[in-house]
């Protein structure tokens, strides 16, 4: 039975947390008159000195103590005595747990937080570096036109930037305190719960006692927030992984973030971005289970309630770890624009160039531009060169309308050039954007 229902040698996480809510609630209750001043202040010192204690040596763990609460408890009746029995007048583990339970995932949300814009910070920098670097654009996996790395980098910040917002949503609405309503049906003593909100920086106590003690949907919300930026640093990794591999060659990884193999010498592999990659799917598993363990759940307090935290702590290191790895890597990864750019000019890129000169210099309707352009990759691909490798007699037997103009817009350089509308590729929005970023990002809030 204890090994079952002891939770402290996960919870014990929460035991900062734990100590200072019954530090606002005991102070409330002083104040309140629901126990004499002296027995608060004692009860107030003897936390500061279990807190002391915890801070230089951790916190034991005895099964027989059950879980975090009970634990601080003990320790506190140690040195104090029986009025350490007072502390837990109006209040129920119940709530207490659910407090600090919240307490401990703003403040998990605040880390990531400020992990977000160091991240978003790291690939603005870079992309600024890279706004007019060209790089095949993809649709498929295959080459569709030429963007820049720049641009391709900018996108990453949207998402983190999106990613940003759920977490300080989830924080905004997670913060709301439920100390006070007790088991579950509140409490016959005069409580202040305003006050207890307010000591430990909540908005304001939650509203039902019933759902105070049985809403978890602040720790699922964390994890789908964590799950959807995890998904955006796997797609990262795995376009770092892509472009390490050796026939794109489009990137090098520093030695101090990738590893060797123990049988091929010459190996370098990015071991920390598929990690990155991997932990993802850890991620979203953390989240569906905790989801599947509430979903049946009847109101109020269930034991299976319990098995909340290990979930959220777990995704917490791996998102913390996955968004550092992320940071590192791409502060210090080395890009290799030569390679890029000739992968840029593969595949006929620059097609819609051809198409969309057809429409603005010849009249022409953009599906029949099309079709001609469709005649000209022909014609490249028979005689084996890029589309600006045709000459302009051979481009003419295409069709007449086509003049000496053309070459102005069939380098990869050109294409990226022109792409000037709003969120475009472009060399100089993308260095406006990037800058805006470098500007914006430490700002976010
Ligand atoms: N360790 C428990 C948990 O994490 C604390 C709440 C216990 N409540 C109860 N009614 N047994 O859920």
């Amino acid at each position: 039975m204890a090994e079952i229902n002891a939770s402290i040698p996960f919870d014990k996480r929460l035991w900062r947390q734990d100590i200072a809510g019954s530090k606002a609630h005991v102070a409330m209750l002083g104040r309140q008159g629901i126990i004499d001043a002296g027995a608060a202040a004692r009860i107030a010192g003897g936390l500061a000195q279990v807190e002391a204690e915890y801070e230089g040596g951790g916190v034991p763990v005895d099964l027989a103590l059950e879980d975090i609460h009970m634990t601080v408890e003990t320790r506190l009746a140690a040195i104090v005595g029986p009025d350490a029995g007072r502390l837990h007048t109006a209040r129920s583990r119940n709530d207490q747990v659910a407090t600090d339970f919240r307490l401990w995932v703003r403040d998990a949300i605040d880390g990531h937080l400020a992990a977000i814009r160091t991240l978003a910070g790291v690939l603005a920098a870079r992309a600024l570096e890279h706004h007019a670097t060209v790089m095949p654009g993809f649709t498929h996996l295959q080459v569709a036109q030429p963007v820049t790395l720049g641009h391709h980098l900018m996108a990453y910040v949207e998402m983190l930037k999106r990613d940003f917002g759920r977490f300080r949503d989830a924080r905004a609405r997670l913060n709301q305190c439920p100390l006070g309503a007790a088991a579950l049906a509140g409490t016959g003593f005069p409580i202040d719960r305003a006050a207890t909100a307010a000591a430990l920086g909540f908005d304001a106590p939650t509203a039902n006692s019933l759902d105070s003690v049985s809403d978890r949907d602040f720790a699922i919300e964390y994890l789908t927030s964590a799950t959807q930026c995890a998904l955006h640093l796997s797609r990262l990794a795995e376009e770092i992984i892509l472009w390490a591999s050796q026939p794109f060659g489009w990137v090098r990884l520093p030695d101090q973030w990738s590893t060797g193999s123990s049988i091929m010498p010459q190996k370098k592999n990015p071991d920390a971005a598929e990690l990155v990659r991997g932990h993802s799917g850890r991620i979203l598993g953390l989240m569906t289970g905790l989801m599947v363990t509430m979903k049946g759940l009847p109101l109020a307090y269930s034991k299976d309630m319990q098995d909340d935290k290990e979930p959220v702590f777990e995704a917490h290191d791996l998102l913390e770890l996955s968004l550092a790895a992320c940071a590192g890597m791409m502060e210090t990864i080395a890009f290799v624009p030569g390679r890029m750019r000739a992968s840029a000019a593969s595949g006929f890129s620059t097609a819609t160039d051809l198409a969309d000169w057809l429409v603005r210099e010849g009249g022409v309707p953009f599906r029949e531009a099309h079709h001609i352009t469709g005649r000209a990759v022909k014609a490249a691909e028979d005689a084996g060169v890029m589309l600006d490798g045709l000459s302009l007699q051979q481009l003419q037997a295409i069709d007449a309308r086509i003049s000496a103009g053309v070459f102005d817009v069939l380098s990869v350089e050109a294409s990226v050039s022109s792409r000037r509308s709003l969120g475009g590729t472009a060399p100089e929005r993308v260095k406006a954007a990037a800058e805006a970023a470098i500007a914006e990002v430490p700002q976010w809030a």
